[in-house]
Formats: C-alpha cells, structure tokens, sequence
C-alpha cells in the first residue's frame, strides 16, 4: 500500500477516536463504562493484564505485556506486577508510594519504563483503556472533579464510582466565570496519552541543582500575564505545565531521582501521600499518575544511609531489577540489540552470541555452598539444561542461597559494544566466537568498574565460555559430518534398546535379514556404555535401570526417545562421534586433501551453511579451528 494511503487511514483512526461532549454526555459514559473513570494507577494495571498473563506449572506468572522486550526476568517482572502494579491497582496505600526500580547499569530500568509509556499511549487508544478529561484543562483533569465534594456520597450511591481529587484552579476559575458552577455544560473530551504532546505521560531529568527551579516539576508564574491579573494567586496568571501537572493521568518518570535536589523530593512526598502537590499560591492541586524512578545499588544504599531521608525512604518501594541470568535469554537480548545497532548488516557466526553469554552470565552468579555444584552447573541449571545429581528443587533452594544474585556482572550493552569493536578491527563482514572472546577479553583492560582482581575471575570465566565454544564447535563439525545426525543417533538407540530388552528378559534378537535367532550384541552394548564410563560390574544395573525407565514411559504413553534419558543420550552422542572421530580429524586437519578427502569437506562445508546458519567465512573458519582442536 501507498505511505500517502496509509497516512490517510491513520488520520481517519485518530479522528474516529476523538470525543467531546458536555459534563452531561460524560456521565452517560460512565454509566455504561464505569473503567473510563479508574485510577491511573488502576489503567496501567489493566493495560498489563490486558496483555495476556500465563501462569506455568510452579505456579509463576508471565505478562506478556513485557515479553517483546525483557527477557529473563519473569521473576522480577512478576513481583514488580504483583507487588506494586496489582496492589496499587486496588489499594490506596501502596499508590502512595513511588515506585523505584533498581539495579545494575544496562539492566532494563530504563526499557520498562519506556515500554510502560508507550504502552499507555496505545492503552488510552483502546476500548479498555479509554479515559476522558476536561477541555481546556491544562491537567486533562478527571470530569468527575465537577461534581462538589457535598454530592460526592450520592454520586457514588449512584455510579458506585468513588471520586478522588478536586478541580484544578484554573477549572475551579473557569467553572465559576464561564458557566456560572452550571457543571453539566463543562465540555469534556476524549484523552489520547501522548508524551509527544505532554498528555499524561512526563520524564524529569534533574540537572544542575543551583540552575533547576521547582518550575520544572510544578508550573510557574506566567509573567507576561500577570500584570493583566494583577495578582499571583490567579490561576490565570500562572502555567500549570511542569512535568508533574502534565504527567496527570497517566505516568512521570523520575531519572536520577535520588541525584536530586531534597526540594524536588518532598513535593513528591506529599503528591504520593497526599495525591496533590503544592504549587505557587494555590491550593493543593489533585494529581492522579504513578511515579517511577530508577537507580542503581551503590546509590540506593548511600541514600538510605543518610538519616536525613528516612521520612522518604518509607515512602518508597524499591523493585530489584537484576540481570537476567539465562544464557538462552541472553542470546535474546544480544539479538536484539544487534538488530538495533550498526551490526545489523553483519554476519554473526552460530554460537558467537551464546559463547559471549556464558561469559556474562557466569560473570554474574555468586559461588553456592551446595554440595558438588559449581558455577558451571549453576549456570546450566538456571537455563533449564538438567544437571546429573541436581533437581528443579535445587534451582529454587540456589536462588535463596543467593538473594542478591545479578546485581553485579558483565552487562549487556557491554559485549554488544566490544562485538561491534571486534568488527572495526577485522575486514570480514563476519564475526565468529573467538573474535567475540578476544574481543572481550582485551576490553576487561578498559571496563571502568573491573579491579585487578575481578580481572582474574573474569579471564578464568573467558576460558570457561572458550572451553564451552570447544565443545559446541567440535560437536557441530561432527554432526555435519554425519550425513543425517538425528538419524544416526535414533537408529544406534532403537539397537541398543533392542538388545537391552534381550538381555534383561534372557531373550535372543532376531537377526533383520536372516531372521536368524541371535544372542545380544555385548560388544554393542558396551561400546556405548563404556562412553559414560559404566563399569563391567555397573552394566547389568544400568540396562535394567533403562529397561524399567522405557516401561515407565509406555504406561503413560509416552515415546521413550534417545534425549529421553540424559546419561543415555550422552553415551549415544559420544560412541557416535567417537566412531567419526577420525575421519574428522583427518580431513579437517590435512593440508594436502586427496580428492575424496576434499569431496567431504565441500560436503560439510554446504551442510554447515545451508542447515547451520554458517557463511562460507565462518564455515571454513571452523572447520579449521576444530581441526587443529581435534589434533591437540
Ligand atoms: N533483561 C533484558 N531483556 C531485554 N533487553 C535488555 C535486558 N537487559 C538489558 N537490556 C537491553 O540493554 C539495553 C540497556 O538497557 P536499559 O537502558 O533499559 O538499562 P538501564 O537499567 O536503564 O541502565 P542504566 O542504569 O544505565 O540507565 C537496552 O537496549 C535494553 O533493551
Ligand atoms: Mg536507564
Ligand atoms: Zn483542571
Ligand atoms: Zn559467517
């Protein structure tokens, strides 16, 4: 479709949307729509929930409403939901405290936020989360406001909607002047939110205290007026446009709050507890908007350890935001965040975006106490891989052991600006894992918040993730040596379940050709059990153990499969590539290939591209790398 056609039809949306009437028409819609009147703290709720929420098997929630955007902070996001979200939605104390985000730099405060703004311009555009306001209102203010606080139990007999806050001054004025307090006649209209055009949605940036005036967050004076008014305390005579009165209705954000000036903070304080704030001469004015600021750790604790603002302290609830601590997530926000950088054109070899996750998750968890467990594991078992010994109990128990875990570590914004350094430095359109390691390794040297001791850990955490990449890269190389590797695997397993059933049941096979009765395949059987070192004496325990684990499986209908059992996908895996091995090693290692060695390689070569993700660059790459790895 045509832009021009496009931008007509959004025109006719955003003209089908407005509304305006009189007081009187806007009490008909509440009648019938009683949500156009909540809160907006109530609004944002309902804008997440409307989103979707799942709840999974341990009874954890996930809003979807953060899904396109934050990965790997289910739990985080779920307390932040339902401790602050949810019960400010229905209760009025928890609405009157500000919400604080903290965590680590480069963590997703700032993303949150955002998505929460320009989720609630979306929001105030749909049926659910319309909202209307007074016309003219420099507030946008709630048409309820009208009604005098002497009708105020009737209405809410009537309308079972109960009204908080008072009119604006200026609407008080202009309810007066303009209609003589014949309130139904007040025009009304529909509120888009909009941070664009200041409607509902506000950023405060504190900057130089001596320079910043209070003006910021409360309106001023309006000095080319005030001679006309002849006095301060005319609502005429003063602009009702700092952040604070154009946040109303919806949500402010509060940057750097606790950077601020004390001033800027107690005005907060009484808008949280009170709902209105104090600005020039006037009375108190109503204010209906969730604040949110954010902070990182060491600027939190400096600020409760200052007597001085205990008073607002309470009247905070701080929400951790910690790193995300999944490496398959991880690669998520690499990924998005490549998409959205100058590496977009780039080629990025497979696994080069998990590798450097390893790193940065490994960088991030805490050593446990737990008997046989180490990072490694630790870090295997937060992505949902299994872990011989451990259990989905032992995740849960690692993570109380370690409250404070991701508040500290390698953030992301960091490896995807050492991965675009890599790039400067090499002149191919394609970047591999290896780059993407030694790029990080020579950035430890400039990171600002790495001592000469963190450098330790984290090199060792560099060896780690290579260590990892080894082994992803030589089981890639002899997969795509292996014509159909699923295959492969699945017919070694359906044999060796063959003939454990056999040899448990004192049975014999039928040959498939002959038909022929023969006894089991020892040698068969053992030369994959050997793989994961089962001993002589072990064997007979362990095939009865599979034997027991496959009746299991077909009780409850289910496909006993070679990923089915861990150690006996493993054993299946390695008595497969240890059966290629050579040829591996061989053909990727000879630099004098013969015509059927180089047959083999173009074979492999055209696999890793078309089925692996590879380019031609990074495919040659890794044949080479696992060649020599394979040699050492
Ligand atoms: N868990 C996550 N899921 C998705 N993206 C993330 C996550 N953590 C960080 N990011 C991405 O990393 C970048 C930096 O995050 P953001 O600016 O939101 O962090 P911040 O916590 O506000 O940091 P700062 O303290 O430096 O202001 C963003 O592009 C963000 O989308
Ligand atoms: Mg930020
Ligand atoms: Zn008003
Ligand atoms: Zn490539």
């Amino acid at each position: 479709m045509d832009i021009l056609d496009r931008l007509s039809e959004y025109r006719a949306r955003e003209e089908q949307l407005r509304w305006e009437g009189t007081f009187r028409d806007y009490l008909d819609i509440v009648r019938a729509k009683p949500h156009v009147a909540q809160s907006a703290h109530s609004r944002i709720y309902q804008m997440i929930a409307s989103a979707g929420v799942q709840t999974d098997e341990q009874g954890r929630k996930h809003y979807k409403f953060f899904e396109r955007e934050i990965f790997g902070l289910d739990s985080a996001i779920e307390r932040l939901v339902e401790e602050y979200f949810h019960s400010a939605a229905r209760r009025l104390d928890v609405r009157k405290r500000i919400l604080l985000l903290m965590g680590p730099v480069s963590g997703g405060k700032s993303t949150i936020v955002t998505m929460l703004k320009r989720g609630l311009e979306q929001f105030s555009r749909t049926e659910e989360g319309e909202l209307y306001g007074i016309k003219g209102c420099p507030m946008h203010e709630e048409p309820l406001h009208l009604i005098p606080p002497e009708l105020r139990s009737d209405f809410e007999h009537e309308f079972g909607i109960k009204i908080e806050g008072t009119l604006c001054p200026a609407c008080r004025l202009r309810v007066q002047d303009e209609y003589n307090n014949r309130v139904e006649e007040v025009p009304v209209e529909r509120v888009l939110l909009s941070e664009d055009d200041r409607v509902g949605i506000g950023t405060f940036s504190p900057s130089d205290p001596k320079s910043q005036d209070i003006a910021d967050l409360t309106g001023s004076i309006d000095f080319s007026t005030i001679s006309e008014y002849g006095s301060e305390s005319d609502p005429r005579a003063y602009r009702f446009d700092g952040e604070l009165n154009k946040a109303n209705r919806g949500l402010m954000e509060f940057q750097e709050m606790l950077k601020c000036d004390e001033k800027f903070l107690w005005h907060l304080l009484s808008l949280t507890q009170e709902g209105n704030f104090k600005a020039g001469r006037f009375a108190l004015i109503s204010a209906d908007e969730m604040i949110i600021a954010h902070t990182n750790e060491a600027e939190y604790r400096a600020f409760i350890a200052n007597k001085k603002n205990e008073a607002l302290q309470s009247r905070i609830i701080v929400m951790p935001i910690p790193y995300n601590l999944r490496i398959s997530e991880e690669v998520r926000i690499y990924e998005k965040l490549v998409r959205q950088s100058d590496l977009r054109d780039v080629h990025i070899a497979p696994h080069a975006l998990r590798t450097a996750a390893i790193f940065s998750v490994l960088t991030r968890l805490r050593d446990s106490k737990k008997q046989g467990m180490d990072l490694v594991k630790k870090m295997r078992l937060y992505d949902g891989e299994t872990v011989e010994g451990f259990k989905e109990k032992d995740i849960e128990e690692l993570r109380q052991e370690a409250p404070d875990e991701g508040m500290s570590g390698i953030d992301p914004r960091y490896v995807i600006n050492r991965i675009s350094s890599a790039l400067i430095r090499r002149d191919t359109p394609c970047i591999n894992a290896l780059d993407v390691l030694r790029a990080l390794k020579d950035g430890l040297d400039q990171h600002p918040s790495i001592t000469k001791e963190d450098r330790e850990r984290l090199l060792n955490f560099i060896a780690v993730a290579r260590k990892e990449y080894d082994d992803m890269a030589k089981k890639e190389v002899q997969k795509a040596f292996v014509y159909s590797y699923e295959e492969s695997a699945r017919t070694l397993f359906e044999n060796y379940l063959d003939n454990v059933e056999a040899y448990c049941n004192w049975q014999k096979l039928k040959d498939p050709i002959t038909g022929e009765e023969i006894d089991p395949d020892e040698k068969l059987m053992r030369s994959i059990e050997e793989q994961i070192g089962i001993s002589e004496n072990a064997k007979k325990a362990f095939r009865e153990e599979i034997l027991i684990r496959m009746s299991t499986y077909a009780r409850r209908g289910r496909k006993f499969e070679y990923h089915s059992h861990e150690r006996l996908r493993e054993a299946i895996e390695k008595k497969l590539f240890a059966d290629l091995k050579d040829v591996v090693k061989i053909t990727t290692s000879t630099k004098t290939p013969d015509v059927q060695q180089l047959k083999k390689i173009n074979e492999v070569t055209k696999q890793l591209i078309e089925e692996h993700g590879y380019c031609p660059i990074c495919a040659n790459e890794l044949l080479r790398y696992t060649g020599s790895l394979l040699n050492r």
